[in-house]
C-alpha cells in the first residue's frame, strides 16, 4: 500500500519528519506492508502534514496528523478505508482543491518529485519533446501565443522579452531564474521547486532552446535548503537520462545548468542586483537601459524569469499556447497560483485562471479569518502591495483591472488582517521595511524610508498630525516618481492604500483623492 507524506517544508515545520517516522515505525511492528513516497505538498497548508493513502478509488487524506496520531490510525485500519477523525475523503474531492484549475502546479504533490518515471508518466518532458523538433522562433511564437507574462510580479510578456534575447547576437547567452522568492506571504516558488523541480528544469531548456542559450543558473535564496537540495537532486537525474547536458535525447542540442545560493538580502530579488550577485559582487541595482535581454549577466544577453513564468512554459508548448491562453480575462491570460496567507483559516496554494475575486479567494477558498474577527484589510501582491479594503474585493484578479485601482497582484500573495490589525502601523512597517532593505543606491529610498517612518511616527503621536501627513502623502510623491527600482518606488503603495482606505486609523478624516 502507497502512503505519501509530504517532504515539502511547510509540511516538514509542521513536523511531518516525525509522523513518517511513526509510520514506517507502526506499521514495522504490525507487518503491514507499506511503501511510503515524499512527495510534493498538495498546498492545502492548514492540513499539514496531511498525509494520504492510496486506493482504488483514489486517495484518501488524513490531517493535520501529528506523530501521536500515527497508532490511533493504525488502530482504526485507515490503510484499508478504516474510518478515522482526522479523514477527508478523497483528496480530489476537498473543495478547496477540486475548484481549482491547476496546469503549472499539475504534478505538485502528486507524483515523487525526483521520479523521472512519474513525471513522464503525468505528462513531464512533453513540451520539451516537442521543442526540440521546434525551431527557436517558433518556441518564443508558441509561448507569445500564450499570452504569459512574467509571474514574479511585473507582469511584462515573457515571448516579448525571449524575443529580444533571440534577436540579439552572442556568443554566449544565459537563462536565469529567479528563485529569490522574497515577497511576505508567498511560497508558490518554493512549494513549485520542492514539488515538482523537473518541471523547472524543463522549461528552462525550453528557454534555453528558444533562445540559443546554452547555460542556466538557477538563483535560489539560502532560506529555501529545502529547494536547493531538490534541485540539485533532479538536475543529476535529468542530466543521467540526457534532457539535460550535452546532445539532448540526441537531437544536437545542449543546455546546462547550476544552482547558486543567494544571501539573504530582499534587493537580491530586483534583477539586475541578482545578476550582480550571481557574479560574485554585492547586490546592486544596475539603471536600466541596458536590458538583461540585451546585456545581463556577463554583460550577456540573459533571460531572466521567476519560477512560476518557467515553470508554465512546458504545458504551453505540450498544449499549445492557445490551450494556455483560453485560461483568464482581458490580457492576463491563464492561471496564476494565488498564496493564501496571514489570518486566513485554509492558508495554501490557489491554482486558478485570472477573473475570480479577492472574496472568493478569501472566503470560498480561505474560508475567512483564522480568528474568526472580520477581515479589515487584505495586502495582494507582497510587501509592496496595496491593502484592500472591502470595497475592492469584488475586484476581478487581472493586472489592469488591479492596477486601476492602484493595487497589483504582483507574484499573488495574499496577507489577510483581521480588524485589530492598526493600519498605521502597517504603513509604517512598509517604510522600515524599505529602509533596512534598501540597496541605499537612491536618495528617495535610502533616506526617505527612513524619514517616512518617522513622519508616521508623528502622525500616530498626534505631533502636527494634518501637516505630517501632507509631508507623507508629498514623501510618498517624490519616492513613487524618484527611484531608481520596485523597491523604493512600490513602498508609496502600502502607505498611500493605508492613508486612503483606513484614515481613521491615522485619527484623520477620510478624503477622496490620493
Ligand atoms: P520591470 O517592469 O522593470 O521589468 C519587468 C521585466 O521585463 C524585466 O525582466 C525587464 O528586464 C523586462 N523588460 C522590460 N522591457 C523589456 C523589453 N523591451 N524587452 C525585453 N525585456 C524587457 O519590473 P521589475 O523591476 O523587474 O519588477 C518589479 C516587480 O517585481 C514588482 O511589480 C513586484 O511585483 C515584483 N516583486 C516581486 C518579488 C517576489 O518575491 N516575487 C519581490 C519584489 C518585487
Ligand atoms: Fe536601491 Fe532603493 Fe534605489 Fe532600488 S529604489 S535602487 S533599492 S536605493
Amino acid at each position: 500500500i502507497r502512503i505519501f507524506i509530504p517532504a515539502d517544508a511547510a509540511a516538514i515545520a509542521a513536523g511531518a519528519e516525525r509522523v513518517a517516522a511513526a509510520i514506517s515505525k507502526e506499521a514495522a511492528q504490525r507487518n503491514q506492508d507499506i511503501s511510503v513516497v515524499r512527495n510534493g505538498s498538495r498546498g492545502l497548508l492548514w492540513l499539514e502534514p496531511m498525509i494520504e493513502v492510496q486506493t482504488e478509488q483514489g486517495r484518501v487524506a488524513y490531517g493535520p496528523v501529528k506523530a501521536g496520531d500515527v497508532p490511533s490510525l493504525f488502530d482504526a485500519d485507515f490503510l484499508h478505508g478504516g474510518h478515522h477523525a482526522l479523514a477527508h475523503g478523497l483528496t480530489e474531492e476537498i473543495p478547496f482543491l477540486k475548484k481549482q484549475e491547476r496546469l503549472t502546479f499539475a504534478r505538485v504533490g502528486i507524483t515523487d518529485p525526483l521520479s523521472l518515471t512519474d513525471y513522464m508518466a503525468h505528462g513531464g518532458f512533453a513540451g520539451l519533446k516537442k521543442a526540440l523538433t521546434m525551431a527557436p522562433a517558433d518556441i518564443v511564437q508558441e509561448v507569445t501565443d500564450s499570452g504569459l507574462r512574467g509571474r514574479g510580479g511585473a507582469a511584462f510578456p515573457t515571448g516579448i522579452k525571449w524575443k529580444t534575447v533571440l534577436g540579439t547576437p552572442a556568443q554566449q547567452k544565459y537563462v536565469v531564474c529567479n528563485a529569490d522568492e522574497g515577497d511576505s506571504g508567498t511560497f508558490s516558488d518554493r512549494m513549485l521547486m520542492e514539488g515538482d523541480p523537473l518541471c523547472l528544469i524543463e522549461g528552462m531548456t525550453i528557454a534555453g532552446l528558444a533562445t540559443d542559450a546554452t547555460q542556466g543558473y538557477i538563483y535560489v535564496r539560502s532560506e529555501y535548503p529545502h529547494a536547493i537540495a531538490a534541485l540539485n537532486r533532479a538536475i543529476g537525474v535529468a542530466t543521467e537520462a540526457n534532457w539535460l547536458g550535452q546532445d539532448i535525447q540526441g537531437s544536437g542540442k545542449s543546455f546546462s545548468l547550476e544552482v547558486r545560493k543567494g544571501a539573504g538580502a530582499y534587493i537580491c530579488g530586483e534583477e539586475t542586483s541578482l545578476l550582480d550577485s550571481l557574479e560574485g559582487k554585492r547586490g546592486l541595482v544596475r539603471a536600466k537601459p541596458p536590458l538583461p535581454a540585451i546585456k545581463g549577466l556577463f554583460g550577456k544577453p540573459t533571460v531572466i524569469n521567476n519560477v512560476i513564468s518557467l515553470a508554465s512554459v512546458p504545458y504551453i508548448l505540450a498544449e499549445g499556447g492557445q490551450a494556455y491562453a483560453d485560461y483568464g480575462m482581458g490580457r492576463s491570460k491563464g492561471t496564476l497560483p494565488f498564496q493564501l496567507a496571514g489570518n486566513i483559516r485554509q492558508g495554501g496554494l490557489v491554482e486558478k485562471a485570472f477573473g475570480l475575486t479577492l472574496r472568493e479567494l478569501l472566503f470560498d477558498y480561505g474560508g475567512g479569518s483564522a480568528s474568526g474577527r472580520p477581515i479589515k484589510a487584505v495586502q495582494v501582491g507582497g510587501p509592496l502591495g496595496a491593502y484592500l479594503p472591502e470595497s475592492q474585493w469584488d475586484v476581478p484578479m487581472d493586472y489592469e483591472a488591479y492596477m486601476k485601482v492602484s493595487a497589483m497582484i504582483g507574484h499573488g500573495g495574499i496577507v489577510a488582517f483581521d480588524d485589530t490589525a492598526k493600519m498605521n502601523d502597517l504603513a509604517r512597517y512598509a517604510m522600515e521595511f524599505c529602509a533596512v532593505e534598501s540597496c541605499g543606491k537612491c536618495t528617495p529610498c535610502r533616506i526617505g524610508s527612513t524619514r517616512g517612518t518617522e513622519v508616521i511616527d508623528r502622525i500616530t503621536a498626534n505631533e502636527n498630525r494634518e501637516e505630517n501627513v501632507e509631508l507623507l502623502r508629498d514623501l510618498c510623491d517624490t519616492m513613487l516618481g524618484g527611484s531608481l527600482c520596485a523597491l523604493g518606488g512600490m513602498t508609496p503603495y502600502p502607505v498611500l492604500s493605508a492613508l486612503q482606505h483606513f484614515p481613521a486609523d491615522f485619527g484623520i478624516e477620510a478624503r477622496t483623492e490620493t
